[in-house]
């Protein structure tokens, strides 16, 4: 858990199961990730809606060392992306990592994300400062503010 902030974090049975109940009734979205041969549960992977931007940050975390490595956060990062990407409600979809976490970096850019901007020095590891990069898609919410203005436009062109 080198670069997730959980590292500064001790966690208990309670303080999982409050995790766990924080997403029940909101918009937000967890997910576990288990392993299908065995149901392990390696990992969870989150989303974090903001309605009023329209905006889904996608987090994970495959916790367990041996689950790390395999492909296996790529898989749920794509998976949870595509199914995103085809919410109508969703107009960005965001992600973020500290610039040395190149395992994050790879997953964000081979999905087609890109970088939307760095805030430099951000975090510390090992007393270190550490970039934090910012990276985005498109999803398919597109304003009706715009169909507005571009069928005005198009009747303002009929009247001429
Ligand atoms: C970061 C994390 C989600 C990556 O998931 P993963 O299952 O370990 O990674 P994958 O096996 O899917 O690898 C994804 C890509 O990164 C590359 N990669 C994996 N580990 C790497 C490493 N240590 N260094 C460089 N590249 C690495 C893989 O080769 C792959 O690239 P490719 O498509 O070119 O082959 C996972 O390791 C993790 O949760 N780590 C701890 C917590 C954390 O960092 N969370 C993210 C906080 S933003």
């Amino acid at each position: 858990m080198a670069y997730s902030e959980q590292r500064h974090r001790a966690h208990s049975l309670e303080s999982c199961q409050l995790f766990v109940a924080s997403f029940a009734n909101s918009q937000h979205l967890l997910w576990a990730i288990e392993l299908t041969a065995t149901n392990e549960h390696i990992g969870n992977i989150t989303v974090s809606i903001d309605t009023n931007n329209r905006l889904a940050d996608i987090g994970i975390l495959i916790g367990a060392q041996h689950g790390q490595g395999k492909g296996f956060g790529q898989l749920a990062w794509n998976t949870v992306l595509q199914y995103l990407r085809t919410r109508i409600d969703i107009y960005k979809i965001t992600g973020g990592c500290m610039h040395s976490n190149r395992a994050m970096v790879r997953i964000m850019e081979s999905c087609g994300m890109t970088l939307d901007c760095v805030r430099a020095n951000h975090y510390l590891i090992n007393d270190a400062p550490q970039d934090l990069l910012y990276y985005s898609i498109p999803g398919c919410w597109t304003s009706t503010q715009q169909h507005f203005s571009t069928t005005s436009n198009q009747s303002q062109e009929t009247n001429r």
